[in-house]
């Protein structure tokens, strides 16, 4: 029996950026701060050369999204995107409502930039503005300001075509609630229509991973949270997945098609993909240095998801969306239930965690998410 099907499932295109100016001491994304002379121009080469390997992996389909991540993309020169997405339009191979991000950091925000970004079909912008409060850009060890920030907003609001999200974080060190309300109410106050709102986390491998750190306590994170769902409820946003706010159903399509379960094609050094065939779901990562990367861009370590990951690795997926999705919504992208996952569902309708209708966490479920998760492992 065919359990999954390739051509239903909508693929993305992510794109690994990974120069940074310096290493923010929260950051464990794969990132290298040491760009060489060329090195640019080599890398924009490997990922072309990728994208032309990996058509045992896109099949006919053509790309619903296209993520340029990082890192720090913005670092990157404007004529060597083009290289990237002039070859995806000459090969036909975006939808033709294709959304298409691009992280900024503040500080690389020019006009001349973003409309040149934007003239090559760039429709989304994300921007990593972390806070408004110098205080608390200082405790994240930004290279930014606040003022950066807002001017990096006033450019952008200046480029029609381009739809902007900024990232925020919360529960630094020396931030209050009171802060935080500051930080929403300034983000309220511009034209843009999404958030990612992020709790600091403290990853193993950072800087701050081995400094003794004053994080808020639980409490005042709490009082965080209802402070910022209040004020955005009010400004008309809505959280559609843990992070994630948006106000007139502005939702990021790349990110939902993750969520949703959906393909996605990882090209750069470190890029993650995940690959529908008719008989299994894998799991795949690029070579994470730079260097290994351009000389070697088609090399994977890859992972099979087996039957007795395949629930939790599903049910982790869905269940970050707070609508959940429904079981017409599964059945027309053709996302497969196993009797194990279809039992897991009922456990968990018993104790309350998951709503009869789709797969979808009730409000305490969503409270305690990794528990409701962790009912399909
Ligand atoms: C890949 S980073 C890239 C964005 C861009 N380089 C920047 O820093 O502005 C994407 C976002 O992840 C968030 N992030 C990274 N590390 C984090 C952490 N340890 N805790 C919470 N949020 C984090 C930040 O909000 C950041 O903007
Ligand atoms: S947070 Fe952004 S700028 Fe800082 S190191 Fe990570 S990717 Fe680079």
């Amino acid at each position: 029996m065919k359990k999954f099907s390739s051509k239903d499932t909508p693929l993305s295109l992510y794109i690994h950026l990974p120069w940074c100016e310096k290493q923010c001491p929260y950051c464990d994304f794969n990132i290298d701060t040491n760009k060489r002379d060329g090195e640019e121009e080599s890398l924009v080469e490997a990922i072309l050369t990728d994208l032309d390997a990996s058509k045992k992996y896109i099949l006919d389909r053509k790309f619903i999204s296209v993520y340029f991540g990082g890192g720090t993309p913005s670092l990157v020169k404007s004529k060597n995107i083009e290289k990237i997405l002039l070859k995806l339009l000459n090969n036909q191979m975006l939808e033709n409502d294709c959304e298409i991000s691009f992280e900024f950091n503040p500080k690389e925000v020019s006009l001349d930039y973003v409309t040149d970004l934007s003239n090559m079909g760039v429709n989304r912008a994300s921007i990593g503005i972390q806070s408004f409060d110098e205080d608390t850009l200082k405790s994240l060890e930004r290279n930014h300001n606040a003022h950066d920030a807002l001017k990096a907003l006033d450019i952008i609001a200046g480029v029609s075509s381009i739809k902007t999200s900024i990232d925020l974080i919360y529960g630094v060190m020396n931030q209050t609630p009171l802060s935080l309300e500051k930080d929403i109410n300034i983000f309220c106050s511009q034209n843009i229509s999404h958030l990612s709102m992020y709790q600091l986390t403290i990853e193993p491998n950072t800087i701050f991973y081995k400094k003794e750190l004053k994080i808020p306590k639980d409490t005042e994170i709490e009082a965080m949270e209802l402070i910022a769902t209040n004020l955005l409820n009010k400004s008309g946003f809505y959280q559609y997945e843990v992070s994630s706010w948006a106000k007139d159903h502005s939702f990021s399509r790349h990110n939902i098609n993750y969520w949703m379960y959906g393909d996605f094609l990882g090209l750069g050094p470190g890029a993650h993909s995940k690959i529908t065939t008719e008989n299994s779901i894998k799991r795949m990562i690029k070579l994470k240095k730079v260097s290994s990367y351009i000389k070697n861009p088609s090399k994977v370590s890859e992972q099979e998801i087996s039957s007795n990951s395949y629930d939790i690795d599903l049910a982790m997926n869905l269940l970050r969306l707070k609508n959940g999705v429904s079981f017409d919504e599964l059945r027309k992208r053709k996302i497969y239930l196993s009797e194990t996952f279809r039992k897991k569902l009922q456990d968990g309708i018993e104790n309350n965690l998951l709503e009869k209708n789709g797969i979808k966490a009730t409000d305490i479920g969503y409270k305690f998410l990794n528990d409701t998760v962790n009912i399909f492992s």
